[in-house]
């Protein structure tokens, strides 16, 4: 196992889950029998997350983008999100977990909407992590609503456009009050953000692995951590000597 230094592990970690597809295509199956498999690495970073003190943990499950898949992957999908939220959440509730939900949720079927406000709503007093879930997620989407509620909160509630800041930006993001990630995982070799956390990313480190995502586990979720702790994080500073 790797050896990580306790004073420096990264306080939110972002993670675009990626490559179930091929992961499945490469052994002869469907698409679909990859997303499963996915579920089972979810469970295992989560669980590596709240051993080594990781406070926030955000994955990438579904962009506004992925609708344009075909259906019958689609609607596999959200079924399979339904049925996660709905085995997992009394463990998760159990093990400190708090759940939140990021992302367009309103335009979500009506038995989506009710396992998500369901498990944000049980776990809501938990502490030890706080698992936050992109679904049905882009940073251009929610980077548009945060313009929207600003501008209402010119023309109704007396805001003054020189009083607008980075801060009047962040508190307008679905992810208000969330710490900004420290490092973005993804896997699958692919190196592009696909529309993930815009704003929020601008000074995280980056880790890109080849690993598919169903292949994904507790060590190379430390590994990742690993490599983060070998970085410099200037800031546009200059290195510490
Ligand atoms: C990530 O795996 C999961 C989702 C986007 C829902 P993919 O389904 O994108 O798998 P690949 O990239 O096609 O292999
Ligand atoms: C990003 O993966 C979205 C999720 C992991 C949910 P995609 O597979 O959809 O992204 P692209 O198409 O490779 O950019
Ligand atoms: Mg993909």
């Amino acid at each position: 196992m790797v050896n990580l230094d306790p004073e420096n592990i990264p306080r939110h970690v972002a993670v675009i889950m990626d490559g179930n597809g091929r992961w499945a295509q490469e052994r002869g199956e469907d698409r679909v029998y990859g997303h499963i498999n996915g579920v089972e690495s979810m469970r295992k970073v989560i669980r590596a997350a709240v051993d080594c003190g990781v406070e926030y943990l955000t994955v990438y499950a579904f962009s506004t983008e992925n609708w344009g898949r075909p259906e019958q992957e689609v609607t596999a999908l959200m079924e399979l999100l339904c049925k996660t939220i709905a085995n997992e959440t009394n463990e998760l509730k159990q093990n400190g977990v708090r759940m939140r939900f990021i992302g367009d949720i309103q335009a979500l079927s009506k038995e989506v909407r009710a396992a998500i406000s369901k498990s944000e709503k049980e776990t809501f007093q938990n502490r030890k992590l706080t698992l936050i879930i992109a679904v049905n997620y882009s940073a251009r989407w929610e980077i548009t609503q945060m313009v929207r509620k600003v501008a209402v909160q010119v023309r109704d509630e007396g805001l003054q456009i020189h009083d607008i800041t980075a801060d009047t930006v962040a508190a307008n993001l679905v992810t208000a009050g969330i710490p900004d990630p420290d490092l973005l995982i993804r896997t699958s070799g692919e190196l592009r953000l696909s529309n993930f956390l815009l704003w929020q990313l601008s000074y995280s480190e980056l880790y890109f692995t080849d690993i598919y995502w169903p292949d994904f586990d507790e060590e190379a979720f430390y590994q990742a951590i690993h490599e983060y702790q070998q970085r410099d994080r200037r800031y546009g500073l200059l290195a510490k000597k």
